[in-house]
Formats: structure tokens, sequence, C-alpha cells
């Protein structure tokens, strides 16, 4: 705790004064003030770029603002908790008894804790900051003291007010195949809302991540920018408040979704609430973005720091087609191009109902299919190994198909209500598990566990969740505690996955949901990937991973090479381009390699050895957006990584169109070092020892960042015939990757 003296207000600017009870809490760049006296509320003061108290209170963004309001005082005010009590009362008044300041390691830890003066209630409200890199998270503890339940009707785990009239939202959206879609939208007056309802994959249609430029706009190297993500598998609600015409700060306020999830909590018991994730950034949504990305890889993601594999799919190659041949193949090829693992996706389990592709059967039934796979998984397991690679293996354990054995023993295990049909999922036959069971929490933490007994050797699992919660009732839960059942069941899964992590701590786990319907960093301390959509069409990937990386690194993002011409868009995208787009990311495959040309099986293979070499680069490096696919005629996009040390870097150019005499384009890098030469390489051009006329030249990281580069094959037309000439639209489909090395 800090304590400084009064300061003087001065003129024109609205000044507040500092206290004895102003807590100053700081990363390296950013401060947050809350001035938390006992026996009065909390106020909060301010977040912005690293300052004093003194600072802070001699300038215009010092308020005085409720920090975190319980409806029951200011009821026309906009409240972050809205509580239900013993008594039947629905007013809360929380002053503070306690303020608690705690560090461990890297971390310091403010912990408000605000009594009800009115009932046995205390709320303790959690302030994090990190003194290694620019993240504070914010969540709140509600506490029943009493020994009767009450209920939770609002419980949001943070509430931001930010001192701006003229904000811009940045969030992305999209559905099955299109996510995350940048929207950039002006705060109007009133309350923008994000949220979403599936019940158990977050990121459907809205990503519980946003940037709010506070200078009238979100530009990625300048302006400020707050930047928040809400940690939460369930469904989340960000609300934003804009009363900019009664001069208050916009109030930014998130948490899991009230709808449907009035929440009994029992007496003597509490519900600690998802983080909220916060940075802030003085350079535009740039730097907020590696602000993010850094303290994600360091001190959330699971493993965040370690290489992740290049990896073949078997999904869009075969579907549920699964044979022992036909898995065999897929290896010996991948393997001969330079993979790393192999991974078996749906359709190898199920005897008596068999996992086909009218999607109706088998999951549930997590036993080899005898019919498909008659030397079991461990002589896959075998196999692979012997090619050089790992095994992994694809699993959905959250679910059930009414066609399977399990559901034959267990129809009490779903989620429906007792009285009339349920709504079901993928094949008309899928339901979702009732976590809250305890006997299928069990089952659940068995699928993996048995798999891995069973099978010594797998070294990966896909772990996949395609439908959404259609029935949200339980026939385990209490009716009085159905309300309970969004939270609960998302409480019961972290249970489970913990358990498995103890189990299994190296196992490397992929999340993926119909794609990325569960892109949200509630899961990344269990997982250490995520699928980012099942769109592997190249051009519609960049924006797809340009809008992911916003908030996600780079290594969390699995990115798949799919076939020549893509399943679901039909287009056809040439071997380069298509490598080139998932090299951005964490590479792999998602194809039958053998229906390559022997030309591009060559060039496949000179891909996969460029991207192992700039791997540590491309999924620990800093990112820094070039050009955005969004821009002009959406002709062209670009990004780079950068090194700690800033000694290498990557350089992704794209071009997605063209047209006719297009004019130069000028590729301004950033991130380099000024003072340092850079020598430029053309890491896997199209033709072999042809690159392009950028390569070779050494230039220094100021000219590269001040003046920029042009690549003159860039913005060529072509009719020259290459090895890939089956593909039609070559010209649209440019790109080169760049490695710089300081000299
Ligand atoms: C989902 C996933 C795909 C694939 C299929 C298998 O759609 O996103 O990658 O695993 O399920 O059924």
């Amino acid at each position: 705790m800090k304590r400084i003296s009064l300061l003087v207000a001065m003129m024109f600017v609205v000044v507040a004064t500092a206290s004895a009870k102003d807590y100053l809490l700081s990363t390296p760049n950013t401060s947050l003030v809350l001035t938390a006296e006992e026996g009065k509320p909390l106020y909060f003061r301010y977040y912005g770029t690293k300052a004093t108290l003194e600072d802070v209170f001699s300038s215009h963004r010092a308020m005085k603002y409720p920090a975190f309001r319980a409806f029951g005082t200011h009821c026309s005010q906009p409240h972050a908790c809205l509580i239900k009590h013993a008594d039947g009362d629905n007013a809360t008044n929380l002053l503070i008894e306690k303020v608690k300041l705690q560090k461990s390691g890297s971390m310091q830890r403010l912990t408000v804790s605000l009594r009800d003066t009115a009932h046995p209630f205390v709320l303790h409200l959690h302030y994090d900051a990190y003194t290694d890199c620019d993240v504070m998270k914010m969540w709140a503890e509600y506490e029943n003291e009493g020994r009767k339940p009450i209920s939770l009707q609002k419980y949001m785990s943070a509430a931001l007010p930010v001192c701006s009239q003229d904000c811009v939202l940045l969030h992305l959206d999209g559905d099955h195949g299109n996510e995350n879609n940048e929207n950039f939208e002006p705060l109007g007056e009133g309350i923008k809302i994000i949220s979403t309802q599936d019940g158990g994959r977050p990121s459907v249609h809205n990503n519980a991540s946003f940037m709010l430029g506070t200078d009238g706009k979100v530009s990625e190297t300048e302006g400020n920018v707050i930047a928040g993500t809400l940690a939460w598998t369930g469904n989340h609600h960000i609300e934003f408040i804009n009363n900019r015409i009664s001069g208050r700060p916009v109030l930014i306020m998130a948490g899991i979704n009230p709808v449907g999830s009035d929440y009994t909590l029992g007496g003597k018991k509490t519900l600690t609430t998802p983080e909220l994730i916060l940075t802030y950034s003085t350079k535009g949504k740039g730097q907020a973005t590696r602000n993010i990305h850094t303290w994600a890889r360091k001190h959330h993601i699971l493993h965040g720091e370690k290489e992740r594999e290049i990896l073949l799919n078997s999904w869009e190659g075969v579907r549920q087609d699964i044979t022992q041949d036909g898995m065999n193949d897929m290896m010996t090829d991948f393997a001969r191009l330079g993979g790393e693992m192999f991974v078996m996706d749906d359709g190898w389990f199920g005897n008596k109902y068999v996992r086909d592709n009218t999607d109706k059967g088998g999951l549930g039934d997590w036993q080899v299919c005898r019919q498909k796979l008659p030397l079991g998984i461990g002589n896959l397991v075998s196999f692979a190994n012997s090619k050089g690679l790992k095994f992994g293996i694809w699993i959905e354990p959250e679910m059930v198909n009414t066609h399977s054995e399990l559901y034959e023993k267990h129809p009490d295990w779903v989620l429906r209500h007792e009285s009339f049909e349920p709504t079901y999922g993928r094949g008309k036959t899928q339901l979702l598990l009732d976590m809250t069971n305890p006997q299928v929490q069990d089952f659940v933490f068995g699928v993996v566990d048995n798999l891995m007994k069973e099978n010594p050797g797998i070294e990966y699992i896909k772990w996949d969740h395609n439908m959404c919660m259609f029935n949200a009732s339980s026939l385990y839960l209490n009716k009085s505690h159905q309300s309970n059942l969004y939270v609960d069941h998302q409480l019961a899964l972290q249970d489970v996955l913990k358990r498995i992590r103890r189990a299994y701590p190296n196992l490397v786990i992929q999340l993926c949901a119909s794609g990325g319907y569960r892109m949200n960093y509630g899961y990344l301390p269990y997982f250490q990937e995520l699928w980012t959509s099942d769109q592997t069409d190249a051009l519609h990937r960049i924006y797809i991973q340009w809008g992911a990386l916003n908030f996600f690194p780079a290594n969390v993002l699995a990115a798949h090479v799919c076939s020549t011409q893509n399943k679901y868009t039909q287009r056809r995208v040439p071997v380069k381009f298509r490598f080139d787009v998932a090299s951005m990311c964490r590479l792999g495959m998602e194809m039958v390699p053998s229906q390559l040309t022997a030309a591009e099986q060559a060039y496949a293979q000179r891909a996969i050895a460029a991207y192992k070499s700039l791997r540590p680069v491309i999924q620990q490096g800093d990112l820094y957006k070039l050009i955005s696919p969004y821009e002009g005629n959406r002709d062209f996009c670009s990004l780079m990584y950068v090194n700690e040390k800033q000694t290498r870097a990557v350089v992704f150019v794209y071009r997605m169109l063209y047209t006719r005499h297009m004019p130069n384009k000028i590729i301004k890098f950033q991130g380099l070092d000024p003072q340092r030469k850079y020598l430029i390489k053309e890491a896997a051009p199209e033709v072999e020892g042809k690159p392009c006329s950028l390569d070779g030249k050494i230039v220094s990281g100021r000219y590269l960042m001040e003046e920029g580069v042009v690549i003159p094959e860039l913005t060529k037309g072509s009719s020259r015939r290459t090895p890939y000439n089956d593909v039609r639209d070559m010209n649209d489909y440019r790109s080169h990757i760049f490695e710089l090395i300081a000299q």
C-alpha cells in the first residue's frame, strides 16, 4: 500500500484528491488505483498507463466511481450484482470490511472484502497485477455466510469504469466455418452486450473478448486501448454502458451470463467467478495483443512456452472412413513429408453401433471398432512410432448418441427435461451428458484414462464438442437447483479436466468444438491448443486467424493445410499459399497426402522443413500486424513475428486478389531493432532455388520500419506455368514468407 498526502486541486481539470486509503497496483507499463477505506464503499479511481498516485490525482483521468455496485442503494444505476437474500430481500449494501495486499511470485493481489450491512453476505473483489507483463485480472467471490441458501441473480466478475466520451469497440463474431470476424463499432449511447447462451461453447457467435479504443479509434499502432477477455468455459456476458450525455464514465461489466442462471448459493458456500483478463496499451491494439500473448504463454496456457508439433489430422482426408491401411498409408506419406504427429479423427470407435458418415451412432462407446481396425489402436501407435511419428486420437467425451451402448445403459445421464422430448444435435441422435452427475464425471475422466491405459503411447488427444446445450435441464439436480446447471455443469467439467491433468500432465490435448466454438481462456490451463475453425480454405482462414490472433497467440491456434480443392468452399488454392497461411499459426495438414501431386509433395516437404526452422519465432515471437486483410480492396495481408532479442523475425505476405496493373505495395515492418541490419531470406519459395528479388538483401531495421519494402513479384500477374498448374486461380493467391536475420 502506498500513502500520499492530499494534493492541491489544479485549475481547469477535474481533480480528485488522494487519501491515505488509495491503493496503487502496477505492471511494468500500466496502473490501477482504488480507494478503499473501512466502513465505506469501494471507489474506482484509475486504470491506464503506468502512473504514480500524484500523476493520477493531478490529471483529468482520476475519477471517483463506485467500483462494484450492488442492487440496493442506487437502484437506478447499473449494478454488477443483484442478490436475493434468504429473507426475500433483494437489496444489498456493501461496505468495506477488510483490504488485503499480497504478493506471490510475479503477481500482486489486492483483495477488498465488502460486507452487506443487512445480511450475512460478503463479496470479495480481487485485483491481480503482474510485475513481469502488462496484464491485470479482476474477479469476485460471493460468500454466503448465512445458513440458508441465497439466490445470485446477477453476479458479475468485474466492473471497470472507463474515462472516455469517445470509445470504439472491436469484438469478434462469427459462425461455424466463419469464426472471428473483426467488428469495429463506435460505442453509441446506451448498452452494448456481447454474450453467449450456447451452454458449453463460449465463442459461438461472440467471443468473450474485446478491445476498446478510448481515443475515438482502434488502430493497430496508435492510441489508447483497453483489451479484455473473460476466461469462462460457459455462457458469458460483457456489457458496455455508455451514458455519454450524462458525462458518466463508460462502464464495462463482465461475468457469467445471468440468463437462465439464477444461482442458488447454499449456506456457508462461496461462488468464485471467472477472471476478466485486462491489458492497457498506449500504442494501439497491436501492443494490447502482444501484452495478452506474452502473459498467456508465460502464465496461463498449459505448456505455453513449449513448441507445438506439426501434425496430420485424418478428418478432411477420410472423414469417418477409417481403415487400418488407410491410416498407415497416411502416416507413411506424412512421415516422408517431415511430419511429426498423426491424429486419427472421428470414426474409429463403436461396435454395436459403428460410427459412420451418418453421424447417428457410436458417441459414448469409446472402444475401437474391430471391424474397421482389427489390429487395434496399439498397432497404429507402433506403426506411427516406427515411422518417427507420434500418435494422437479424437474423442468427444461429453457427448452420447441415442444409438449407443452407453445410452442404452444410462439413459438418465443426459441433459434433458424429464417430461418432454429433448432437442437433438448432430445426426438427430446426439445429446449432451450431464456433468453435474458424479457418475458422468467419472465416466468422462475414464474416457481419457482408459484410452491412455489401454493404449500406452498415445501422445495427443483432440477433444471435441459438437453440440450446444439445447436441453438445459438436469435429471440429476434437484428442481430447486435447475438454474445452477449452466454454471455447475462448467465447474464440474473443470474439475474433471483438473483430474485429467493431474493424471496426465504432459499429454497434449487440443480443444475443438465444431471448429472454433471453444476459443476461450477458461480452457487454456487444461488444453495446449485450439482448433481454430473447420474452415480450412486458405483465403477464408486468413480472416479467421487474423481475428483470433488479436487475443490468442500463434502457438495455440491450429491451422491445417487442406486439399487442393477445399471441401467447404470448393475453392482451389495453390499449395504454397495454403502452406503459407497455415504456417502463420501452428502448422498441420488436413488431407490425404498422397492426393498431392509429386511436385506438391516436394513443396510440402520444403514448407515443413522451413516451418521447423522458423517455428520458435512464429510460436513464441511478438506479433506485429502490418496490413489488415480487411483494408482497401481486401487484396493484401501481412503480419510478422519478432523474437524477444530482435535478432530474428518472420514476415508473412499474402496477395489474395489479383487485378491488372496493380500498384506496388509498400510493406513497412515493425518491432525490429532500428540499429541493426537484417539479412532478408525467402523461406520455401514457390520454385526451389528461385527466391524472389528481395531475397539476400541486407537492410537496416530502421529503414525497413520507416520506408519499408516492395516485393515486385507480389503485384505482378503471370501466365508462367508453375509445378502446381492444376490450380486455375493461381494469380489470385501469391504469398511469400521471409526470415529476417540480424547481422
Ligand atoms: C467437428 C470438428 C472437426 C472434426 C469433426 C468430427 O466438426 O470441428 O474437426 O473433428 O467434428 O466429427
